[in-house]
C-alpha cells in the first residue's frame, strides 16, 4: 500500500473512531495470530512481527520463486445432520456470517463438500434422488427429484452463497439408489455391474447437476463414489470395484458429461491415503485419464504424505484432501490441535493439496441430529449448534482450519518452505492472489516452546517462544 493509501486509511479510521492498529502493519512487520494448546490464546491476533537482524532457534525459510498448487478452498461438509442444526438455529444468520464471511472475525470458508442424498449424518430417513418401492425400477429416472433437498440443505446453501457468492461446492454420493445395487438396499452392497444401471446412473448425475442449476447453484467437483471399496450394512454405503469405476467413468458418465457440457471436475478415489492403487489404476487407462481432473483422499489410514507420492507421479490430476474428522474419541484439545494442523492442514497442503476439507461442518449438543443409521455415533463438527439455543460452539477444528481459510485465499499460490522432523517445527506458506504473503508455523513439541526466524524476501523477521502445541500465522 503507498502512503496515499495508508494516509487515506488512517483518515477513514479516525472518521469512523476505530482501532487502526491492524490496518497500518507496515511493510516491514507481520501480521501475528496464534492459537495455544493450552487454550489461553484462540485466533488471538499478538504484537506484530517486524523485520529484524537477529537470528534465534529454527529457521523457516520461503522460497517466493518456487511456486507450487492453486489453492481451491478451505470448509467442511454440509451433510443433511450440519444443514438441518444450521437451518433450525434462531441464529442462523449469524451463524452463516461468521462461517462464511471474510470479516476479520469469520472463518472464512470458501469450500464445502455436499453428500448426494444420505450419507452417515442425516437428520431425516436416509433417501436418494430416485427411490423406489421394493422390487421397482426406473430406468427413466420419472421419479428423480431432489425436493427432500429444498426442506433445508438448499435454502441453508442459498444463505451461504448470498454470504460468500464465491464459495465453490464438491458432491459425492454415498449410495446410487437401492434398485441399482446388489443388494436392492442403501446400506451396503454394490452397484450393479452392467450397462444399462451404468448409463441410468451417469443420467441420474446429469439431472442432479441440471436440478442443483435451476436453484442457481453450480459444483466445481464431484467424486463418483465416496470410499467407493466400503460396504456397511447399517448406512448408505456403495461399493464399485476398478473395473467397473472405469468403465462407468470411460464408457458412460465421462461422455455424457462432456455431451451434456458439464463442467464439473471429476474426482477419484475420495478415500483412504493407503489405497493410492486404485486411482493409479484407472489414470493408467486413458480413456479414463481424460476425463479425471483430480484424486481426493481422506485421512483416516496410510501415509499422510501418498497425495504427494501420487502428484509426482501424475503431475498434471490435482489432489484433494476431502475428508477427516475430530470426535469423541479425543477431546484432548492441544493434541487435536496438533494432529489436525501437522496431518491436515500443514500436512496436506504440503503433499498438494488444492483443498483441504474436513467431515461435517456442523452438528448439534449430541454428535447428530442422526436417524435410522449406523456410521460414526461421535464425530465432531467444526462448531456445535445446541438446539434452540442463541449461541454455538466453536471446536478445536475451527481453530486449526481457521489458522488457514480466514488468510488463505481461493487462488493462492502455494510457496516452497522447508521441512523439518516431524516433532520438530511445520511450517507452509502461501502467495494470495492480491499479492499478501500467509506463513503458518506450528510446534508440535508437548512440552519444550520454539523459537525461529522466518527469512523470506532476503528478510529475517524472529518469532521467539512459540508455546507447546500451538499454532502461529503470520500475515503481510
Ligand atoms: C463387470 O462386467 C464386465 C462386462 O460384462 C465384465 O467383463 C467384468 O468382469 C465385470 N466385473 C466385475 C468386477 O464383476
Ligand atoms: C480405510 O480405512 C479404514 C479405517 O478407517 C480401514 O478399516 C480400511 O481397511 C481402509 N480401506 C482401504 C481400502 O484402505
Ligand atoms: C520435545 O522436545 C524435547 C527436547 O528437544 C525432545 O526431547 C522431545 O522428544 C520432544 N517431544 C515431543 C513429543 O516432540
Amino acid at each position: 500500500m503507498g502512503s496515499n493509501g495508508v494516509l487515506a486509511l488512517l483518515l477513514v479510521c479516525l472518521h469512523v473512531n476505530i482501532s487502526c492498529s491492524f490496518l497500518l502493519s507496515n511493510n516491514d512487520e507481520y501480521q501475528v495470530w496464534l492459537t495455544t494448546g493450552d487454550q489461553t490464546k484462540k485466533l488471538s491476533r499478538e504484537a506484530p512481527c517486524p523485520v529484524t537482524s537477529q537470528h534465534h532457534g529454527y529457521s523457516v525459510w520461503v522460497d517466493r520463486n518456487k511456486r507450487r498448487q492453486t489453492i481451491g478452498g478451505f470448509g467442511a461438509a454440509l451433510t443433511n445432520s450440519a444443514a438441518y442444526v444450521i437451518y433450525h438455529s434462531p441464529i442462523r444468520n449469524k451463524i452463516i456470517t461468521e462461517l462464511f464471511g471474510s470479516g476479520i472475525n469469520d472463518l472464512g470458508i470458501s469450500y464445502l463438500r455436499l453428500p448426494m442424498g444420505s450419507s452417515d449424518l442425516n437428520a431425516v430417513d436416509p433417501y436418494t434422488y430416485d427411490d423406489m418401492p421394493n422390487g421397482q425400477t426406473d430406468f427413466n429416472l420419472n421419479h428423480f427429484s431432489i425436493d427432500k433437498d429444498k426442506a433445508f440443505i438448499i435454502p441453508v446453501l442459498k444463505d451461504i452463497l448470498a454470504v460468500n457468492p464465491n464459495l465453490k461446492l464438491m458432491a459425492t454420493p454415498w449410495s446410487a439408489p437401492a434398485w441399482m445395487k446388489t443388494t436392492k438396499n442403501l446400506f451396503g452392497g454394490e452397484f450393479i455391474n452392467d450397462s444399462r444401471y451404468m448409463q441410468t446412473y451417469a443420467q441420474y448425475f446429469i439431472k442432479f447437476f441440471e436440478a442443483y442449476k435451476v436453484e442457481g447453484i453450480t459444483f466445481d467437483s464431484f467424486s463418483v463414489q465416496n470410499e467407493p471399496l466400503l460396504s456397511k450394512n447399517d448406512y448408505p454405503t456403495m461399493i464399485i470395484n476398478i473395473d467397473p469405476m472405469k468403465a462407468f467413468i470411460k464408457d458412460h458418465l465421462g461422455p455424457l458429461l462432456r455431451q451434456k457440457n458439464i463442467k464439473s471436475k471429476l474426482l477419484l478415489w475420495d478415500y483412504n491415503w493407503s489405497g493410492s492403487w486404485y486411482p493409479e489404476a484407472a489414470l493408467n487407462d486413458g480413456n479414463v485419464a481424460q476425463y479425471v481432473s483430480g484424486v481426493a483422499w481422506h485421512g483416516y489410514y496410510g501415509r499422510h504424505d501418498a497425495p504427494e507420492a501420487f502428484h509426482n507421479k501424475h503431475q498434471h490430476v490435482d489432489m484433494y484432501f476431502t475428508e477427516y474428522s475430530g470426535g469423541g474419541w479425543n477431546k484432548n484439545y492441544a493434541d487435536v490441535l496438533t494432529t489436525e494442523t501437522r496431518l491436515i492442514f500443514i500436512g496436506q497442503t504440503k503433499s498438494w493439496a488444492k483443498n483441504v476439507l474436513l467431515w461435517n461442518l456442523a452438528l448439534d449438543e449430541h454428535y447428530g441430529p442422526k436417524k435410522n443409521v449406523g456410521g460414526c455415533n461421535d464425530c465432531r463438527g467444526v462448531i456445535t449448534v445446541p438446539t434452540g439455543k442463541h449461541s454455538y460452539t466453536k471446536n478445536v477444528e475451527y481453530y486449526a482450519m481457521g489458522h488457514m481459510s480466514k488468510f488463505v485465499k481461493p487462488g493462492a499460490v502455494r510457496l516452497e518452505a522447508n521441512y523439518f522432523n516431524w516433532d520438530d517445527l511445520q511450517c507452509a506458506a502461501f502467495q494470495n492472489p492480491d499479492g499478501s504473503t500467509v506463513i503458518v508455523v506450528q510446534n508440535p513439541n508437548t512440552s519444550k516452546s520454539a523459537s525461529f526466524s522466518l527469512d523470506i524476501d532476503a528478510k529475517h523477521y524472529q518469532y521467539n517462544n512459540l508455546p507447546p502445541q500451538s499454532v502461529v500465522t503470520f500475515v503481510k
